[in-house]
């Protein structure tokens, strides 16, 4: 019998609690796929007497989780969470003791990845995070290990299972966004503090870590532009539907020449197109690769069971002696991001703001558009239930980010426009 493969798991939450099961109780059919026994040897959780599911009483546990590092283990396996603090101490330690690494750790490894990619590479020894984009979905292991031969012109995703199913449950009730936010909440979708979620921040996280995979530079959040779904309107939700579109959260990652485009937002999606039919928690990415792709992934992007099958895949990788770069690539090699200018932008763009339903008021919009080199493809006007304003709604040609922004600044600063405009991107692919 092959020694047993020694495991060291921080955390015993949703995911780790998962994971832990499954080591427990399903020992024989894992070491059947490890070719070896995957053997619990020690834990480590803030709270030694909480009430598990599964009984954790005869495994080692360890007050301070850096502790793990130095203990007998084969493999140190990170799910507190958290971008700094106690998880990246142990990460940290981990690598420097030089034991190989799993975690679904996403804030920390768009903060710390090329830095932590690069101990992991010299110490010889593999960092592994399926769990930590998309979930159950394996699309780390695809992006790293599959889709390789032909360069990747794009890859978008919706990576955020509680933005998703917000928007959806909005269209859905016809229920403003507040509403559906608490309703989530209290069905546990949501966190208590729903900030980097519908911020739009846990998308960016995602998409870096996809982005660096896929485009070969260095993971990190800041030449994004991130924008969340809190300003989505009910009447927006309707409008898309009337111009045959559905709005969701994307992470988009498109490269433009030596340049990328990265962000993070609402976007308008055609309807009957992949990812326009991806409802509720469900999770997407499609790529785009040169002559050879699209390539579709769907799944369930979190929770206990999707994402323990990510970590245990990665453990079995690494039992059965996978190594190789975190990201794909020599960690030396990742770039910088050069970061494609709003100009190389573009798109159509959907425009929604009240306006006064005063003569000339529609004239001096058509003009900020036109001064900004915009022109108008459709448009929709409506009375507005309060106050002597209209909703105006127009769909733009094709144009650039940089054109867009000014006509709306300009638009933003009349005194005939009510209230902040709403301004989202049409998917053209
Ligand atoms: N939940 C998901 O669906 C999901 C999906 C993808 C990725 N992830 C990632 O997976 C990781 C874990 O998420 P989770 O949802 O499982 O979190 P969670 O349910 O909050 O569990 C966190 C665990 O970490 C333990 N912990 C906290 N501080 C600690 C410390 N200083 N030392 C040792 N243990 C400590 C907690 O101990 P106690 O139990 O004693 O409180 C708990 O067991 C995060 O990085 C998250 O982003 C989660």
């Amino acid at each position: 019998m092959a020694e047993p493969f020694r495991i060291a798991l921080a955390g015993v939450g949703t995911v780790g609690g998962g994971v832990a099961h499954q080591l427990l109780t399903r020992g024989d059919e894992l070491a059947h796929r490890a070719g070896r026994p995957l053997k619990l040897i020690a834990v480590s959780t803030r709270e030694v007497d909480k009430p598990r599911r599964t009984d954790l009483a005869g495994i080692p546990w360890q007050a301070n989780c850096v502790d793990l590092a130095s203990t007998d283990a084969h493999i140190i396996v990170e799910l507190i969470g958290g971008e700094d603090g106690p998880a990246l101490d142990l990460i940290e330690a981990a690598l420097e003791a030089r034991k190989p690494v799993v975690t679904a750790n996403k804030a920390l490894l768009a903060a710390h990845g090329l830095r932590l990619a690069t101990t992991a590479e010299s110490a010889g020894i593999p960092l592994r995070f399926e769990a930590a984009a998309a979930g159950g979905i394996p699309i780390v292991k695809a992006l790293r290990e599959s889709l390789i031969t032909y360069p990747i012109e794009c890859v978008r995703g919706i990576l955020n299972g509680t933005c998703n199913y917000i928007l959806t449950e909005m269209e859905a009730t016809g229920s403003p966004f507040a509403e559906v936010l608490r309703d989530a909440q209290a069905h546990g979708y949501a966190e208590a503090d729903p900030a980097l979620d519908v911020g739009g921040g846990d998308t960016a996280h995602k998409l870096a870590i996809l982005s660096a995979l896929a485009f070969g530079v260095a993971p990190g959040t800041r030449s994004m532009r991130v924008s969340g779904i809190t300003a989505i309107e009910q009447e927006d939700i309707s409008f898309a539907r009337e111009f045959g579109y559905r709005i969701k959260l994307l992470g988009v990652a498109r490269r433009n020449g030596q340049q990328l485009d990265q962000r993070v937002g609402p976007a308008m999606v055609k309807i009957a197109t992949p990812l326009a039919d991806v409802d509720g928690v469900f999770n997407a990415v499609v790529v785009h690769v040169a002559s050879a792709g699209p390539f579709i992934f769907e799944g369930r992007g979190a929770g206990e069971e999707p994402t323990t099958s990510a970590v245990i895949a990665d453990i079995v990788d690494i039992a059965r002696g996978a190594n190789g770069p975190a990201f794909g690539r020599p960690a030396r090699d990742l770039e910088p991001v050069v970061s494609a200018p709003g100009d190389a932008c573009r798109s159509p763009f959907y425009v929604r703001f009240a306006l006064l339903d005063a003569p000339g008021a529609l004239a001096e919009i058509a003009g900020h558009l036109a001064h900004a080199g915009v022109s108008i493809d459709s448009m929709i006007q409506r009375p507005q239930s309060t106050a002597d304003a209209v909703v105006i709604v127009m769909i733009t040609h094709e144009c650039s980010q940089t054109a867009i922004e000014a006509a709306i600044k300009a638009i933003s600063a009349s005194d005939k426009v009510v209230g902040i405009p709403c301004l989202i991107p049409m998917e053209t692919i």
